[in-house]
């Protein structure tokens, strides 16, 4: 694992922190390269406001990057980038007591983390399981976003689904999927679908309700080769959906049409190779989304992610209070009623941090210049280079 990132911090805790280890040297990187991305972490659309039913937090304030280290006269010196996000809700939290939480919200980690710390306030468990953790994430993505640009790999996402609301994609191009939902309120490229999705939002919180939903992260241009198959920690199909559930409150990962593809009928399923008259290996089909064996075949990979509802709702949901052991309902505080059209950038930082890792695997990592270089040599192998004349033969002993 040649980059690696840890982050710190709490939901209503000063800073968001985190460290990025093991990008390249050379790379240019600065706060400019992080803030849109935190910008749309926060939920501003295209329209420069909230998404529908974003939380009243992405109007109290506007998260920005301050680069502590690692980088130097605006380039990456291969040492660890630091990162630092203020949150600037702390300032109304800071020298205050707060009243200890003793109703556990189910379906978050309020009672679990109690039982495994031993936390008698939920508040020590949920102030660190926030979704404000993926601040510091989708910080750090940006950063291995930009070592990807370098290599023409772009990253982007889309929302297929919230609630009941389905849309159909089928026959949009990726790229103009990825076009089109920038300018949609909600994030889905088909216009109709994202104007219905708006009013099920709308519908949910006059229903004091919340909704969940699937978005898709695609990456373009991810050069064949990456990952491996001979461990089950290096293929990248396991590494990719481990990051996407990885993410606060996404339960379910589909790599390509894999769900799908378990009901059809195996020639049915597979990628046909085909050869281009220039000698190049084709597919006309990309049912895998991208992987083959652990390892990327060159097409778009594409991830498929579904999000559960949120769990703090208006309508109380039963639980008890651990201090006097009555049945009682959670307690309501602010909070989003459908954070999917933001949570597909998340799943962008989180998919660039694990292919550039598999980037940096594959091509040494000390210096951007370096990795170029050997990228480019292996841009120019070709078919040609399956000599079977200098193969040994196998033989099994
Ligand atoms: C972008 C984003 C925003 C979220 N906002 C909220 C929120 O405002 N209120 C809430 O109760 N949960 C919110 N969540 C979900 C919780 O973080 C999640 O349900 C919790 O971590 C438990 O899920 P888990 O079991 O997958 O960890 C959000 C998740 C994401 C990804």
């Amino acid at each position: 694992m040649p980059l690696r990132f840890l982050t710190a911090g709490e939901s209503h805790g000063p800073v968001e922190l985190v460290i990025v280890e093991g990008l390249p040297a050379g790379l240019p990187l600065d706060a400019d390269d992080i803030n849109p991305d935190l910008a749309r972490r926060q939920g501003l659309n295209a329209t420069g406001k909230p998404y529908p039913g974003a939380s009243p937090r992405m109007k109290l304030e506007r998260d920005e990057a301050r680069v502590l280290s690692g980088v130097m006269a605006g380039m990456t010196i291969g040492a660890p980038v630091a990162i630092q996000v203020d949150n600037n809700d702390h300032d109304k939290w800071k020298g205050k007591a707060v009243a200890p939480m003793t109703i556990p919200r189910p379906g978050h980690a309020d009672l679990t983390g109690a039982l495994k710390y031993g936390h008698r306030d939920l508040r020590m468990s949920l102030e660190r399981a926030s979704a404000r953790e993926t601040t510091a994430r989708v910080a750090a993505g940006a950063t291995a976003r930009k070592l990807l640009g370098a290599f023409g790999v772009r990253v982007g996402s889309y929302v297929t689904q919230i609630g009941t609301v389905r849309a159909d994609l089928s026959g949009l191009p990726l790229d103009a999927r990825l076009t089109a939902a920038g300018e949609s309120e909600v994030q889905c490229p088909d216009p109709e679908s994202s104007a219905a999705m708006v009013v099920h939002i709308q519908e949910a919180m006059r229903g004091r309700d919340t909704l969940g939903g699937v978005f898709e992260v695609v990456a373009l241009g991810v050069p064949p080769g990456l990952g491996s198959h001979v461990h089950w920690d290096r293929r990248l199909t396991g590494r990719l959906a481990q990051a996407m559930l990885s993410i606060h409150a996404m339960k379910g990962v589909e790599i390509g049409d894999a769900f799908e593809n378990a009901g059809r009928p195996g020639t049915q399923v597979q990628d046909a190779i085909y050869k281009d008259p220039a000698g190049t290996l084709t597919r006309n089909t990309n049912r895998s989304g991208g992987l083959e064996g652990g390892i990327t075949t060159g097409e778009p990979i594409v991830l498929r992610v579904a999000m559960k509802p949120i769990a703090t709702t208006l309508t109380p949901i039963d639980s008890v209070d651990l201090v006097s052991g009555e049945p009682r309902p959670i307690e309501y505080e602010r909070s989003d009623f459908c954070p999917v059209p933001r949570a597909g950038v998340i799943g962008e930082a989180m998919a660039c941090l694990v292919l550039a890792d598999a980037l940096i695997e594959k091509l040494g990592g000390d210096s951007l210049a370096e990795m170029l270089q050997r990228f480019e040599a292996l841009r120019r192998a070709r078919l040609s280079d399956f000599d079977l004349d200098n193969t040994p033969t196998v033989f099994w002993p």
